[in-house]
């Protein structure tokens, strides 16, 4: 595997000069934040030794070097999901890539549904915790004693309290609470759904926990920003289904982005 990082990092570090220290997994929604880089480097996943090459159409793989109002950083658009194959570690190349070229902090976004009423689709929510209820983890068949990673603190407390004060002082919404991974791709059904808020969950996904466990195992500062797109299955009449994440997700761009614009500014400024 190390050989594999080195090839594709070499590959990523001969295209797009200085080193970023903030790398963001744009989900769902995100998009956008790809369309406001500054001299941007675009390098197709599939050009990128080991990189995944992802099916889902809204996902298509692009890692993307660039500034945001002055500050380098550089953008996954696209990820893969463990439901495309069955293979949790599907994202360990990419993150594990992004270890070796000294980004310090990784901000993964999604699409989520959210099992509170006052947690609105269209609003940001920010993930403090997860429950990993897929039964699966992508640290399965790695080597070491480093594979027993702690998951205390997973989403990285001083990155958390400054993305509340990036959220306040743009006057984005962002919630908080605490994601349930779900293996997809169907969505949960109404029992699921019920199950998850009494065991403690407030948001519901399909993708984001592998990420974070390859992340936190890379020894990468982790945060995570969900989008919400619906209601859990069954708390509305609405059928769940991909266009509608997708029609919600664009109502909800434009607070995300006054967002991550502040967070991004903010981590430039004074880095962690
Ligand atoms: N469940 C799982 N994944 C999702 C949902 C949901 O309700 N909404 C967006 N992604």
């Amino acid at each position: 595997m190390s050989t594999e990082i080195d090839k594709a990092a070499d590959y990523i570090r001969e295209r797009i000069g200085e080193q970023k220290r903030l790398a963001i997994v744009l989900g769902s929604g995100l998009g956008d934040l790809a369309g406001a880089l500054q001299d941007p480097v675009k390098i197709p996943y599939q050009d990128i030794p080991g990189f995944p090459v992802s099916g889902v159409a809204s996902h298509a793989g692009a890692l993307i070097a660039g500034h945001i109002d002055g500050a380098p950083l550089l953008l996954l658009a696209g990820r893969a999901h463990y439901y495309e194959h069955g293979n949790a570690s599907a994202m360990a190349v990419p993150i594990r890539t992004l270890k070796a070229l000294e980004v310090e902090t990784l901000i993964l976004t999604n699409a989520a549904g959210s099992l509170r009423k006052d947690v609105p689709p269209g609003s940001a929510s920010m993930i403090t915790d997860h429950i990993n209820f897929s039964g699966v983890n992508p640290l399965i068949g790695a080597e070491g004693n480093e594979r027993f990673v702690d998951l205390c603190d997973a989403y990285d407390p001083a990155l958390r309290e400054r993305i509340k004060t990036a959220a306040k002082t743009s006057g984005a919404t962002l919630h908080e609470g605490v994601y349930v991974w779900f293996s997809g791709p169907s969505f949960e059904t109404p029992a699921e759904i019920r199950a998850t808020r009494v065991l403690g969950g407030d948001l519901v996904g399909m993708s984001t926990v592998p990420e974070v466990i390859l992340a936190r195992h890379a020894g990468l500062r982790v945060g995570a920003v969900s989008l919400i797109t619906n209601y859990g299955a069954g708390m509305e009449s609405e059928t769940l289904s991909h266009a509608m994440t997708m029609r919600v997700a664009a109502t909800g761009a434009e607070n995300i982005m006054k967002l991550f614009k502040s967070i991004i500014a903010d981590l430039h400024e004074n880095p962690l």
